[in-house]
């Protein structure tokens, strides 16, 4: 046999999240399942970069025949710089999380948003527009949040973060996105009102810890979110369960960001609701005695 190494690519399109560390990504599951049900002949595979060589490792994959890429912790910021072209969202979120290669220019998206905003109106039925929304935090996340959820013209966006300044730089960006919008900034114990919809973007249920928040601001709202999600609820969840309030984690965020990265590469939209069925079941059968 004498084959080529791009022998096997005659086919194939490529495409990987890159990421440190990435072995425990389910992007490749995700993807792997929507290019099987839309008949896309892709393959979606991780890709382990060095923490000092992400360029490297993206640009040796592009010079292979690389499509595209997902881009996780700690890249996000990077793959922002790399990218010769933002779409808007992306640069409102000063981070990408999806780049489409092509012959002379790198694609940078940013679809975390657009997916927390699916999985809310499409998934969880609950409408935004005209809505009081209050996010939680003003870091990465957030940040990545903010033009999705204003283009769904909520009546306020009211951003809360343990750090003022945070949440009011995050507040000049929005106007600067969607000068229309009302945004606030404002610290935890300065929060008041009712909101319709609370949205967690802080880390802080990575530490099973929950911001300080009062509990009449649960009074009315309609949907509690945490953009983490687990087998088990995480601690912001278990907080809001406690005044009866609708609970949804952030797996059909992360389902519904994949399937618009997917769009992007393919202009082809995949059904997510059975590759989110199939996924939960993976992540509490991961935990079951
Ligand atoms: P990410 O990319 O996950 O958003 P980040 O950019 O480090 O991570 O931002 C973390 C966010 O969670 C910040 O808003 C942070 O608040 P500060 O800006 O005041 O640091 C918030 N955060 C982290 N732990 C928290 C906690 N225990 N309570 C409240 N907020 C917390």
């Amino acid at each position: 046999m004498n084959n080529s190494p791009t022998d096997h690519v005659a086919t194939n399109d490529h495409y990987v999240v890159i990421g440190n560390p990435i072995a425990h990504s389910k992007s490749p599951s995700i993807h792997t399942a929507f290019a099987a049900q839309t008949a896309q002949q892709i393959t979606y595979q991780h890709l382990l970069a060095p923490l000092d060589g992400f360029a490297a490792s993206l640009q040796a994959f592009r010079a292979g025949g690389g499509r595209g890429a997902n881009v996780t912790v700690p890249f996000k910021l990077e793959a922002y710089a790399l990218a010769t072209d933002l779409t808007p969202r992306a640069a409102a979120a000063g981070a990408v999380n999806t780049l489409r290669f092509e012959v002379d220019h790198i694609i940078g998206d940013n679809t975390d948003g657009i997916g927390l905003v699916a999985d809310i109106v499409q998934n969880a039925g609950v409408p935004m527009r005209g809505k009081r929304v209050l996010l939680l935090g003003a870091g990465g996340a957030a940040r990545g949040a903010v033009l999705p959820l204003l283009e769904q013209q909520p009546e306020l966006l009211v951003i809360a973060n343990r750090t003022l300044s945070k949440a009011q730089d995050l507040q000049k960006i929005a106007r600067q996105f969607s000068p229309a919008s009302q945004v606030e900034a404002v610290t935890f114990e300065a929060l008041s009102g009712l909101f319709d919809i609370i949205i967690n973007a802080t880390s802080a249920s990575l530490n099973d810890d929950v911001p300080p928040l009062q509990p009449g601001l649960f009074e009315q709202c309609k949907l509690a979110y945490d953009m983490m999600y687990g087998a088990q609820a995480t601690a912001f969840l278990r907080y809001a369960d406690q005044y009866g309030v609708a609970c949804r984690d952030g797996l059909g965020m992360l389902v519904e960001q994949a399937a618009e990265a997917f769009f992007l590469w393919r202009g082809v939209r995949p059904q997510t609701a059975t590759v989110l069925a199939n996924l939960r079941a993976e992540l509490c059968a991961s935990t079951a005695v």
